[in-house]
């Protein structure tokens, strides 16, 4: 196994995550496991947390398409919440702005 997607729901709100060896960074790989998931798992809006460092994360997310929401505070790291598809709800927009403060 060279890495992992997945999604889950986290807060009422479904969430994508993952993670690849870092021997394989840079081959194009998270881009194209992240565009294949999105084929598969249809449910929108689909959301996810990347840490705000995480140029990389975000660019991922960016290029499968989606937009920056808000900035987040989630415990000690600093996080941003992205969202592929759907319409930005009162409850989203409540929620990030109480996580960043
Ligand atoms: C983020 C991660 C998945 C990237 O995987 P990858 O297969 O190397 O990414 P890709 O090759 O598909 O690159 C996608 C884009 O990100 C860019 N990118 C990758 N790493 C980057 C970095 N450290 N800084 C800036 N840009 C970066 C690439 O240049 C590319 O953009 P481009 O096409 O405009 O040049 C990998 O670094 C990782 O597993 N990180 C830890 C877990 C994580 O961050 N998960 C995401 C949040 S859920």
């Amino acid at each position: 196994m060279i890495g992992n997607i997945g999604s889950y729901v986290d807060e009422d709100r479904r969430e994508v995550g993952y993670w690849l060896g870092r021997e394989y960074w840079g081959r194009g790989h998270a881009t194209a496991a992240l565009a294949l998931f999105l084929t598969e798992a249809r449910e929108r809006p689909l959301f996810a947390h990347v840490a705000a460092h995480n140029r990389g994360g975000a660019r991922v997310l960016a290029k499968c398409g989606f937009v920056l929401l808000a900035s987040a505070e989630d415990g000690a790291a600093d996080e941003v919440l992205l969202r592929l598809g759907g319409r930005i709800s009162i409850s989203d927009a409540v929620s990030s702005s109480e996580k960043s403060g």
